[in-house]
Formats: structure tokens, sequence, C-alpha cells
């Protein structure tokens, strides 16, 4: 730490000295600090650590007046887009739509319609010049690259950077109106970011309407604002529900009974889809709906865009002369806000962040009359998670699919040895491949291809700047995911064209032991999923090795690819949700060689239950992993066994499958890639085993008995 820390402060000071001989004039944080608090607050940090960030960055895209940046910054000081008889000194833009979603849908992209960045994360612009986006530190990198001049970016997760509000205040000093839209980020955020503006003098201000009439004004084909998806949402088939929405609807009741609640808000989309048993396609990564539902006691109310219920799903939800608490009433999608408001409920739940799910929006929020609110974790996340037989039958079918599907892309690429292929001409083949598969909806996530030192960067998404052309000197890692009909599937496998070195096999090995470790283990079921990590982790750590990622969390039927509750993460103590039976999770270590290259593996598993209140892990992923890599002297016996039984599964359960489409190559090389292991202390066995010994003493005496007895005859 000290040492990291005294570095630290003596590259700064480097930097700062710099920064003064360049300057012209003094800098101005010292001026625009004008309070004693403010300046006990910011002053170490402005005035050490962050002067590089206070340098004025000039370039023709800072100062553009056509571009939406400088749009935005006189839309700031136009009555025609505030709407009200005030301006802003500063507005902020928020990554996501009004559910909340981890991936928003193109239409809902206004960070990046504003900035060019394509990630998660927040921008803060101010009328007189000067923005910032603070992302992810696994986005640093990319967004660094990716964004123009006119941006500074910010580590929103480095503790020694300025905060959105610390930023701003820097800049404004002690006066001023800030913008944003509160539809677009969590209760606790925008409350966080309202009171520690406040304490800088500074006012946050609700404004729904002005990115969006920005955006939907935008000419330029190239920018233009996509239009909302017109696909119609449809029955999710119910031999993958296995409950009806009626029960569905009537459990959850029974839970706002017991916390004394009359009502909930379903914000999250993904719950909504699995509430009402149906599906859409209005999220590049989910088959989910753009929707709110309002279950109350007296009655169930959905908020959805028009058009968008097809008529089984009418037919299906009773919406036809709804006057009781047994059916659904469709209401328009933007008067979910009004509803609120005058709602007769007294107790209404509005969902609290969980770790995917970020909960109610503060725009819902706020809806809700202050002494109405019940703030708690929507109770859908541990129903949803928990999934039933038919749930659970549908996630085998989607990943017997898949496995189909991966069989068939490694094997061909294999077949090529991943020459002439690049790291996007890749992610683009791993996508028509699982496009050939029967119930194929669309991807679980963005393909991520990395080869060779890009893998070394766990974050790493291949892009036209840093795409690779793939050699056989390195690995080639592979994350991937479907969305079929019947389940959602994600899977990592590390693959390597040439012969790898010793680093590599034992990285990969390592790899494969920390998840054969979690696979392997059966812990008492209440166990909370976080602390099951160092057990994932120990063959890693053995050799100085961890990766910043959790190593796995809950995965959705036909919904999210990222679900609460289960996040196994050793650095996170928050979240202490057990395993239970139905979960289903992933399992995802790597090893990430600085520089040079990266391994990652990942399965799904589910969670089945042991005798005596324990549970276990059976492999929902059945596709194999890359005899090649694999030191076998590095692994134990109990390990041995345990991928020899993976294999076995393999064969058995996908062999069949790859018959019956006529992949007869690709059966062949499945069959080669599970061919059984050999444990190395067999031969030692044969010694030693005192069974061997004794059926060996058995036969010699029958054999001597045998001649004796021909001898007498
Ligand atoms: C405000 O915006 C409107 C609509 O784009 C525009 O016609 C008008 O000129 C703007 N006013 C100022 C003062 O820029
Ligand atoms: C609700 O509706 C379903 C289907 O119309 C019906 O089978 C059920 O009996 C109804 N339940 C109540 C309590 O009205
Ligand atoms: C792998 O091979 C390519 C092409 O020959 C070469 O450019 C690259 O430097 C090699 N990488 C390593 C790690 O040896
Ligand atoms: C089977 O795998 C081995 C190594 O794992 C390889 O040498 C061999 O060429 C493969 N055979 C076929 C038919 O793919």
């Amino acid at each position: 730490m000290t040492v990291t820390n005294s570095l630290r402060i003596s590259t700064l000071a480097i930097f700062i000295t710099a920064c003064h001989s360049i300057q012209m004039s003094p800098p101005t944080t010292t001026t625009t600090l004008p309070t004693p608090s403010m300046v006990t607050a910011f002053t170490t940090r402005v005035m050490s650590e962050n002067m590089p960030t206070v340098v004025p960055v000039m370039c023709a895209d800072a100062t553009s007046t056509s571009s939406p940046l400088g749009k935005l910054r006189s839309a700031m000081r136009n009555k025609s887009y505030t709407q009200m008889n005030i301006f802003f000194d500063a507005f902020l833009i928020f990554y996501s739509d009004e559910h909340l979603s981890e991936e928003p849908s193109p239409e809902e992209r206004r960070l990046e319609y504003f900035s060019g960045w394509d990630g998660a994360g927040t921008a803060a612009v101010l009328s007189d010049g000067g923005a910032a986006v603070w992302v992810s530190s696994g986005d640093l990198r990319r967004a660094r690259a990716t964004l123009s001049c006119a941006w500074e970016v910010l580590d929103g997760d480095d503790v020694n950077q300025p905060t959105i509000p610390e930023w701003i205040a820097e800049r404004l000093g002690r006066s001023g109106r800030i913008g944003a839209d509160a539809r677009l980020t969590s209760v606790k955020e925008w409350q966080a970011l309202s009171t520690d503006l406040q304490q800088v003098g500074l006012q946050l201000i609700h404004t729904p309407t002005m990115l969006d009439q920005l955006w939907n004004e935008e000419l330029d084909p190239a920018r233009r604002r996509p239009d909302f998806s017109k696909i119609v949402a449809v029955l999710h088939n119910t031999d993958y529900t296995g409950v009806t929405w009626r029960d569905k609807v009537s459990t959850v009741r029974n839970e706002l009974r017991a916390i004394g609640a009359d009502a909930m808000v379903v914000t999250s989309l993904d719950e909504v889809a699995w509430l009402l048993n149906i599906r859409g396609k209005d999220l590049p990564y989910a088959p989910l709906l753009k929707a709110f539902v309002i279950v109350s006691t007296r009655d169930v109310r959905v908020y959805a865009p028009p058009g968008k219920l097809s008529m089984p799903v009418r037919e299906a939800l009773a919406v036809y002369n709804c006057f009781n608490n047994n059916c659904t009433r469709v209401n328009d999608y933007n008067n979910i806000y009004s509803d609120l408001r005058r709602a007769s409920e007294n107790k209404i739940l509005i969902p609290a962040a969980g770790t995917f799910q970020r909960g109610a929006s503060a725009a819902i929020a706020q809806s809700v009359p202050q002494a109405k609110r019940v703030f708690l974790l929507s109770p859908i996340i541990y129903l949803k998670a928990q999934k039933n037989e038919a749930e659970s039958n549908g996630m085998t079918k989607a990943h017997l699919r898949d496995a189909v599907a991966m069989c068939t892309l490694l094997s061909y690429l294999e077949g090529r040895r991943g020459t002439s292929q690049s790291e996007m001409s890749i992610s683009k083949t791993v996508e028509v491949t699982r496009e050939t598969q029967a119930g194929f909806v669309g991807l679980s996530m963005k393909t991520r291809v990395a080869f060779g030192p890009n893998g070394a960067d766990p974050y790493y998404v291949p892009t036209i700047l840093t795409n690779r052309r793939v050699f056989p000197n390195s690995t080639l890692i592979i994350r991937s995911g479907g969305q079929y009909d019947e389940g959602t599937t994600v899977v990592t496998r590390t693959l390597h064209y040439g012969k790898p070195s010793r680093d590599e096999s034992k990285a990969y090995t390592t790899v494969l032991r920390s998840l054969a470790a979690l696979s392997t283990l059966q812990p008492p079921a209440s166990l909370p999923a976080a602390h099951a990590d160092p057990a994932a982790r120990a063959p890693l750590w053995a050799h100085r090795q961890d990766y910043p990622h959790p190593t796995g969390h809950g995965v959705g039927a036909a919904l999210n690819r990222h679900e609460d509750p289960v996040v196994i993460d050793y650095r996170q103590d928050v979240i202490l949700h057990p395993f239970r039976e139905g979960y289903y999770i992933t399992v995802e270590p790597g090893w990430y060689e600085g520089m040079k290259f990266g391994v990652q593996l990942g399965n799904v598993l589910e969670v089945i239950s042991k005798p005596s209140g324990y549970i276990g892990f059976r492999e929902a992923t059945l596709i194999p992993f890359e005899p090649k890599l694999i030191d076998k002297n590095m692994l134990t016996d109990y390990e041995i066994n345990w991928l020899n039984a993976y294999n076995d599964r393999i064969r058995k359960v996908v062999g069949p499958e790859l018959k019956a489409q006529g992949l007869t190559d690709v059966y062949y090389w499945m069959s080669n890639k599970t061919v059984p292991m050999q444990l190395p202390s067999k031969f030692k066995k044969m010694n030693t085993n005192s069974a061997t010994t004794n059926s060996c003493k058995q036969i010699f005496t029958t054999v001597i008995v045998i001649i004796f007895a021909n001898c007498f005859i």
C-alpha cells in the first residue's frame, strides 16, 4: 500500500509540475471553491490527486455547436427545451431505460447518442463547456479509446477520483441547477446525487423530456433515434412456465400480505415477463417486453405501449371486461406515473436495488406518495430464481441446443485452425452458428472473442480498432450465450490452435481446477453463495492469481443472463443469499496473464439438493473442454474423475442429438474431445491394490488346483 501510494504521489507531483508549467493561468479550482465546507470536502483531493483532470482539453468536438453535445448545451439555456422558466448549468445523462435494464435497447441509449460511449456509465455536461463520463474501472480503457477529446473519462470505482457532485461543484461553484431524467436512474443513486449536490448549494431537477426531444429532432441518419420495436409480445409456452400467471400473482399477493403491503410496482422487465408468462423482443439480449405491472390485492394493471400485446396474450391475461382481481387491466405505458400518484392502495412496495436488478427508478418511487412507500427487494427475485420442473426441463433443452451449436462452431474453427479469422469474424461465426438451432431467439450477451494479449483483459470486447487476427501461437477466449424459446445459456471456452506453451497449459489447467472445485462442492444449504467463492478460487490463489470479476451469478430461464439473488464474490459481503435447489448459476473463473494471454472457462450449473440439508451442483452446460490445454499431471484423481464423468455426460446427452441432426463430423470431433482420461495413479494402484492382489492370488490358486486335479485324473 505505502509503496503504491508514494509512487502515485511522486508520479502526480511530476504531473502537477508539468501542468503548472503548461498552464498560462493558475488553476481555476482554488478560486471556484468558495466555502470552507467545500474546501474541507474537496481540497485535498482536488489540489493534489486530480489536478490532471482539471486541465481543460480543447478540440473541435468540445466547442462544436452542431454535435449532440453542442445542441444539449444550447438547449440547457433555451426555454423551448427546458419547458420551465429556468435554465440549467449542468445536465446529467444516465445510461439505462425506465426499467433500469442492464442492456437497454437502441432507442434508449441516450448516453451513447450524446457522448459516443456505448457502455454503462453516467455523463455530466456543463452549459459553459466541460463534459465528463464516469465508467466502471473495467471499461476505463475502452471508454478512453472510444470517446472524443470533448469528454473527460473518470473511473467511477476509484474513490480518489471526483464523484459527479464533486466534479460539478469544482466547476460551478456554489449555486446552480442541474437537470436529469429521474426515470432513468435508481432511487438510491438519485437521492445520493441530490443530497451531495444540495450540500454544495446545487439543485437537482427532474427533467424528463429534454434529452428525448433533442434526440427526436436529430436529422443525421447515422445518429437518428431508432424506432421503438413494433414486434408484439407473445405467450411463453406453457410447457416451460409450469405455473399460470394467476398462480404467480396469487403467490406475489401472499408475499405482499406477509410484509403488510397491499400493492407492488413490478419495474424490472424480466420480472414482468416471468409474472405474466409472456416474452417480447424489446431488448437486445433478453426476450422481454417493455412494460410495467402493478399487482395489488384488488387488481392487476399492465402498462404497455399500445399494440404490443398479441391477441393470445390479451386472451390469456383476460384483459376484456375486467372487473375483479382475477384478470388484468391494460393501460398506456406512460400512465404509470400518474396512476401511482393517485393509487388508492395504502402501502405500495417499491423494489429496492439488488445486484443486477437495480430496483425502481427514482421517478417511479417519487410518484408514490411518501407515506405509502415501502422499499424492499422485490419478492419476485426469489420466486423467479427458483426454477420449477418445467423451467428446468426448458433449461436442459436450451443447453442441449447450445451444446450442438457450440460443438459445431468449435469443430469448424479447429478444422480451419482458427486461421484467416479475426476476433470479430469469429464473433460473427458464433452468432450465425447459434442461429441454426431450432428455438433460437437471439443472443443472451454481446459475443466477446479475445485472442492473445487481448485475452489478458477480462473486460475485453473487440472493436474495429482493437480487432486482432487469430494465430496458432496463443489462447483464444470465446464468451457467448444464446436465448432459446426454452431457456437461456451462456458459456466460455478457451482454445488454442497450435502447441500451447507450458504457461498456457498451467493457466488453463488451474482455471479448469477452479471450475471443478465449485462444480463438485457440496456445502450445507445454508452457506451464503458469496462464501463459496474461496473454494472456487483456491487453485488460482495457490499460484498467486486472482480475477477482478465475480466467480458467478444467477441465470434466468428464457430471461436475463444475469439474475439475482446469487452473486459468488468474496469481495462483497452485502448479498449473503444461499443457493437453493432449482437455482441456475454460472461458474466463470479466469487467469489473466498481464499483456500476454488469458484463459477463462464458464459453465452454467443447476443447484440440486443433497441428503441431510446439503446441496450440490450439476452442469447444465455440456460442451467439451480442450484436452490439449490440460496438463494431466496437475490434476488430482478426484478432478480427473469429475472430468471423465462430465465428458461421459456430454457423450451420452449431446452425442445422440448430434447424430440426430446429421452432424457426423461434429459427432466425431466431440467424441475425440471427450476421451476418458487415465488416472495417472492407476498403474501404481495395480501393484498395491489389495483387491487386485487378492484376485491374482485367487486365479493363481485356481490354476494350481486345476493342474493338480488334472494330474490326479
Ligand atoms: C431555442 O430553440 C428553438 C427550437 O429549436 C429555436 O428555434 C430557437 O432559436 C432557440 N432559441 C435560442 C435563443 O437559441
Ligand atoms: C379466475 O379465473 C380462472 C379462469 O377464468 C378460473 O378458472 C378461476 O376459478 C377464477 N378464480 C377466481 C377466484 O375467480
Ligand atoms: C504470433 O504470430 C503472429 C504472426 O506470426 C505474430 O505477429 C505474433 O507476434 C505472434 N505472437 C506471439 C505471442 O508470439
Ligand atoms: C483427436 O485428438 C487428438 C489430440 O487430442 C488429435 O491429435 C487427433 O488428430 C484428433 N483426431 C481427430 C479425428 O480429430
